[in-house]
């Protein structure tokens, strides 16, 4: 824990950097936390121990269920000599109608990092604000920036570069769609995007977005062809449940399948944030295929999240 004097917010001479969504770092940090995270991915195949985060506390706050993102963080935190303190709504004073910057102010006293998951982008805004130590989003309903890093790995594990690339993305304008034009900007890729009518993204959040960056399909085929990457999520996200009838309805078109990968570059790639409903947002015989790489994308959450959070705590090392 690092020695902090003064009794009012942080105002040392460096700033607190957030990880609220993608675009909180430059093309230059995503690309030196992608490098770390393939160094640390190495070190951890090697079995060779890194604990740069020695006596610094994480503390993970869930306001919706994980399973991926806690156990990616949590065994990050402890394999870089850290520990971990793990809220939820339901066992602290979150779910009894403590305000969140209440909870920021207290829990950022007595931790080094903060990862929190919550509903509104709004929210997770608010807690940083009140924040003494960095906060990292482990998924809004806006953005999944976490989600996105790993992905991003685990693209250039297998194929090197994702400029120029097409990334296809199939399903509603989630925050993980949100995230991908994020990264597409940053990156310099083209994301098309394809969602039956009324899922479609919202102009009014994708201001400022250069031309070529992104491309609405009304065909999810179109959207699939020359793609080097497919990729999609769950038909109903976490918070919007009561959709869930009329969604699978409407989505029922937008299922990934043989059909659509068959339209993408022969060497095209499969990823899927999980957990996955084989049979709706995609075919049993392509995530459990050989174009899938749903598991070490899951994996990559591991060695993502642990530079990341090198990245936070200590800069460019
Ligand atoms: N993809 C993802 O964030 O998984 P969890 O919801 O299990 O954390």
């Amino acid at each position: 824990m690092t020695l902090q004097q003064s009794d009012t917010p942080l105002t040392t001479s460096k700033p607190i950097r957030h990880f609220l969504q993608l675009a909180d770092l430059s093309r230059d940090e995503l690309e030196h936390v992608l490098e770390r995270a393939r160094i640390i991915k190495d070190k951890f195949k090697r079995y060779e121990p890194y604990r740069p985060l020695d006596d610094m506390t994480l503390a993970m706050v869930f306001e919706k269920a994980s399973t991926r993102t806690r156990v990616s963080f949590e065994a990050g935190m402890y394999q870089m000599g850290g520990a971990v303190i793990h809220l939820t709504t339901s066992d602290s004073q979150l779910g009894r109608s403590e305000p969140i910057e209440d909870t920021a102010r207290v829990v950022s006293r007595m931790v080094d990092i903060i990862m929190i998951r919550t509903f509104e982008q709004t929210r997770i805004e608010a807690f940083s604000k009140y924040s003494r130590v960095p906060v990292i989003n482990g998924l809004t309903n806006e953005y999944h920036p976490c989600q996105i890093l790993a992905d991003v790995f685990t693209f250039l594990e297998h194929r090197q570069s994702i400029q120029g690339k097409v990334v296809t993305w199939i399903g509603d304008a989630n925050n993980m769609a949100y995230t991908w034009i994020q990264a597409a900007q940053l990156l310099g890729f083209t994301l098309h995007f394809s969602a039956p009518k009324g899922y479609q993204l919202d102009p009014g959040r994708l201001q400022g977005i250069p031309a070529g960056v992104y491309r609405s399909f009304d065909d999810p085929i179109a959207a699939c062809e020359g793609a080097h990457l497919i990729t999609t999520d769950v038909w109903t996200s976490m918070g919007y449940e009561a959709e869930n009838e009329v969604r699978k309805q409407a989505f029922q078109h937008w299922c990934v399948d043989q059909r659509m990968m068959a339209c993408a570059s022969p060497d095209a790639l499969f990823m899927h944030c999980l957990p996955a409903h084989r049979g709706e947002e995609v075919s049993a015989d392509v995530i459990d295929g050989p174009q899938s790489v749903v598991w070490e994308e899951a994996e990559n959450r591991l060695h993502a999240q642990k530079a990341l959070m090198e990245f936070l705590l200590l800069g460019k090392v």
